[in-house]
């Protein structure tokens, strides 16, 4: 697999006078193109500040971070490192402010200098992606959370980048929205090859990316396969993290002596490992 992001021997500080130790430390990271990435770990163990580094919303103190080969310290390199890595935030009030979807979904395209046909082109697209092309004439703030957040989404689908970067974008939704946008962020990653990074602080929501980055105090504690992870209690402790419900109740299951397969991540499985 080709790398998309490459992030070497990375460390920040957000006030290097102030103190000498760095919120993020000696980071080494590659994410392949078309790959599905969760980041988590505990609050203010520096996990956004990681990410706004992967398109150039902060500069590396220490080491580099490279986007198809283009060097996010060189300042001529930005405009086209945005256009291939996406950032979608939490809240998605703060990301739509025009007064109707379509405007808004156009609105990042817009800075591109395209044919007004494209733009259209363009933002129908991002909606369909996103499964809100019925949407398109309502106001933003008619919309449920899961809806805005993917409004937002498809304002930087627009841009067609090969990869998206979400900052915990469910945190702020009820169950009905997170799956919502979970699902439609799944469907970008099959269906269309887009590489995504995804933070979040839900367990259950990393259970099937392909790698699981764990992050402690500004450094990378585990990075590998999610079942991994949550099979090692210690890893688990270092973390300050829980596993999901769901691996918990398959722990329990079998701490009971009931004998079940080790990589059941969903209710449905483990319903068939029991009727088996
Ligand atoms: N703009 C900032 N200025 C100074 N310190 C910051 C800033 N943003 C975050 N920090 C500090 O950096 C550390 C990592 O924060 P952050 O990357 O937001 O963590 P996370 O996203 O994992 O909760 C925290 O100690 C936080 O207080
Ligand atoms: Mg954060």
């Amino acid at each position: 697999m080709d790398n998309l992001i490459e992030i070497r021997d990375l460390s920040f500080w957000y006030d290097p006078e102030k103190g000498d130790t760095p919120v993020i430390k000696d980071i080494n990271l590659s994410i392949g193109k078309g790959e599905f990435v969760a980041i988590i770990g505990p609050n203010g163990c520096g996990k956004s500040t990681l990410i706004r580094h992967l398109n150039g919303l902060l500069i590396p103190s220490k080491g580099e971070v490279l986007v198809n080969g283009f060097d996010t310290r060189q300042v001529e390199n930005l405009p086209n490192i945005r256009r291939q890595v996406g950032m979608v935030f939490q809240n998605p009030d703060t990301q739509l402010f025009a007064s109707v979807v379509e405007e808004d979904v156009a609105f990042g395209v817009e800075n591109l200098c395209l044919a007004s046909s494209e733009i259209r082109d363009r933002v129908d697209k991002a909606l369909s992606q996103v499964g809100m092309c019925e949407y398109k004439a309502s106001p933003p703030h008619r919309l449920s959370g899961g809806q805005k957040q993917k409004v937002a989404i498809a304002g930087i689908l627009a841009i067609q980048p090969e990869c998206i970067v979400l900052d915990e974008p469910t945190s702020m939704l009820d169950p009905k929205g997170k799956k919502e946008v979970m699902e439609a962020v799944w469907a970008l990653n099959t269906s269309r090859q887009i590489t995504v990074v995804y933070v979040t602080h839900d367990m259950t929501e990393v259970l099937h990316c392909h790698r699981l980055v764990v992050l402690a105090g500004g450094e990378i504690v585990f990075c590998g396969k999610p079942l991994d992870f949550f099979a090692d209690p210690e890893l688990l402790n270092i973390a300050g993290l829980q596993a999901p419900p769901i691996i918990e109740l398959v722990n329990g299951l079998v701490a009971g002596g009931l004998e079940l397969p080790r990589n059941i991540c969903s209710p449905e499985e483990l319903v068939e490992a029991i009727c088996q």
